[in-house]
């Protein structure tokens, strides 16, 4: 069709053929029709009751505009590059459908405050989403960390061996992790949830309009407070673009644990093979893609974070093209936090842990010689001389190849007259980590309690 441009009365020259393909946004904004339609249906509904459009125009409009949606939901709309964007499409295809009641409905408004409302929207629905899916990552972790709360692996700082820990509590840190980012989304969007809608172009409209009406139908907490701000700034995508970033930092971390766990030097988990894939050469080889594809997918979303934040810097109040550039950023970030959000809750259940070649890994590296320390400092010698100590029997562990616990006693009062028989039971990893008995800590019966209070503040989610 020949799509006659809604702003061509000041021209007298056609638009050059590829500014119009340069300039168009209607490829990538289309998926924000839901939106506009939603934002067009309450601002028709608020003209009428403000007697700017009669009962019969409104009618007419909101029709047209279910028509519109229909027919984009079943694959017979035509967009069109001429019509610019998604809001020109939809608008120009209303008044061909109802005639002169279409031409009204953009009465008191612009496409600035248009287009940031359904931005708004949209974002507010996607948050939602984003969140349930933390939220079945969440459980599946703690369903897990209940399985694995005495499973011993070790725990380590600097990647060397540190001290034992349970498994459970591990996964239970990747719960927290999880649950600020959930609460950071909500927080975000108090910000997401104000309405643009009346601002207009920029500086408000002459009619009576009723913001407050147009809120309140489209579910906005308010409207906003200052129209140039409004119609303007993308601080809300961004502010959600960086909670994307952390939460993908997030899943990236896990990603790496997954992948070292995986291998077979650690030999600590085993991926299910639906996570996993093969080489075209390789034959012996099942790669843990998924996470490695999530771990690599955090660097694009960090650049948009980036791009997001450079596209706003230099610009003057209000609106300009530039914020155009928002979309393709933020619906990026959007697919694909959601997508690995998705394969990382639909991965955890299937993964199974080796307690024995954790078990095996824990035994080496003198991962509980914290825990003698702690011993002989329990029986007075002070914490710096039973350091010393200490670190003199993991030399000679290291000399003759073995593990603190294989030590005769013997050769440990050796080190310290101090030490009796009883030794071996702080030496054993279970010693070790139920000693660790306090709000925060590795012992089994914390990591049981810490999942209980987990579950109470997800009940109801
Ligand atoms: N497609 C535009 C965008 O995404 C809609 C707003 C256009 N406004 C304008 N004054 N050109 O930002």
């Amino acid at each position: 069709m020949s799509d006659k441009k809604l702003w061509s009365g000041r021209f007298s020259e056609p638009t050059d053929a590829f500014v119009e393909a340069f300039t168009a946004s209607v490829e990538f904004d289309q998926r924000l029709y839901r939106y506009d339609i939603q934002g067009s249906i309450a601002h028709a509904t608020m003209l009428a009751r403000a007697g700017i459009l009669s009962v019969a125009e409104r009618d007419s409009i909101i029709a047209g505009l279910e028509r519109i949606r229909e027919q984009i939901e079943s694959g017979q709309f035509d967009w069109s590059v001429e019509l610019e964007d998604v809001h020109m499409n939809v608008e120009a295809r209303l008044t061909s459908a109802i005639g002169d009641a279409g031409k009204k409905l953009h009465t008191g408004r612009s496409r600035n405050d248009q287009v940031a409302t359904d931005v708004r929207l949209y974002l507010r629905d996607e948050i939602e989403i984003i969140r349930a899916e933390i939220l079945r990552l969440q459980r599946a972790l703690l369903d897990k960390a209940e399985q694995e709360a005495e499973t011993i692996l070790p725990g380590f700082t600097h990647l060397q061996t540190a001290q034992p820990v349970t498994f459970g509590h591990h996964l239970m840190a990747w719960f927290e992790m999880l649950e600020r980012d959930r609460e950071r989304l909500a927080d975000c969007n108090k910000r997401v949830n104000i309405m643009p809608l009346g601002s207009a172009a920029l500086a408000g409209t002459t009619y009576p309009i009723d913001r407050h009406y147009t809120a309140e139908l489209l579910g906005f907490e308010r409207p906003s407070e200052n129209s140039l701000d409004a119609v303007s700034d993308r601080d809300f995508a961004i502010e959600f673009s960086a909670a994307a970033a952390l939460i993908m930092m997030h899943l990236s971390r896990m990603s790496e644990e997954l992948i070292i766990w995986s291998s077979a030097q650690f030999n600590f988990i085993n991926l299910s093979d639906s996570f996993c894939t093969g080489s075209s050469i390789m034959p012996q080889k099942k790669n843990p893609d998924v996470p490695e594809l999530v771990r690599g997918k955090t660097g694009r979303i960090f650049g948009h974070l980036i791009g997001l934040l450079t596209l706003m810097k230099g610009q003057p109040l209000a609106y300009n093209k530039d914020n155009q550039e928002d979309k393709e950023p933020l619906f990026d970030t959007v697919d694909n936090l959601k997508g690995s959000l998705k394969v990382f809750a639909d991965m955890i259940p299937a993964i199974t842990c080796k307690p024995e070649s954790m078990r095996e890994a824990a035994l080496k590296g003198f991962a509980t010689a914290t825990d003698l320390a702690d011993y002989l400092v329990r029986k007075g010698t002070p914490f710096r001389d039973a350091h010393e100590v200490v670190g003199k029997a993991v030399a000679l562990g290291v000399s003759k190849g073995c593990d603190l616990a294989e030590l005769s006693l013997e050769e440990l009062r050796g080190f310290s007259e101090r030490i009796d028989a009883d030794v071996y039971s702080v030496l054993t990893l279970e010693g070790s980590v139920a000693a660790r008995d306090h709000i925060g800590g590795t012992a089994p019966a914390q990591v049981r309690a810490a999942i209980g209070r987990a579950r109470a503040r997800l009940a109801g989610q």
